[in-house]
């Protein structure tokens, strides 16, 4: 079943979901779409609230930035990457697998 429907995902404006007990932010760049861990491997801050860019998604509480692909820590104070999860995407259904 489908986590959500790829015409629910603007461009660049992460969405938070719930899966399995995780928080996922989701971001949809074109027509890909990428799931990272919500949580912040720096401290406590939700990264769908963040900023996008490309393929960058910008932690708002300290700056921090992330690739949306692999889920590495780009830019300071974090350092360690967030956790990322496959997607797939069949015509408007998007799933996260965990
Ligand atoms: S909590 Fe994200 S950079 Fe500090």
């Amino acid at each position: 079943m489908a986590d959500i429907n790829l015409d629910q995902l603007q461009n660049g404006t992460p969405v938070k979901i719930e899966k399995d007990g995780k928080t996922i932010c989701l971001t949809r760049v074109g027509d890909e779409v990428f799931a990272i861990n919500d949580t912040c491997s720096h401290s406590d801050a939700s990264l769908s609230e963040g900023e996008v860019s490309d393929y960058k998604i910008e932690c708002w509480l300290h700056g921090a930035e992330f690739d949306l692909r692999t889920g590495v820590a780009l830019t300071l104070p974090a350092t360690q990457a967030v956790e990322t999860y496959a997607v797939t995407v069949d015509g408007n259904s998007v799933t996260v697998e965990i």
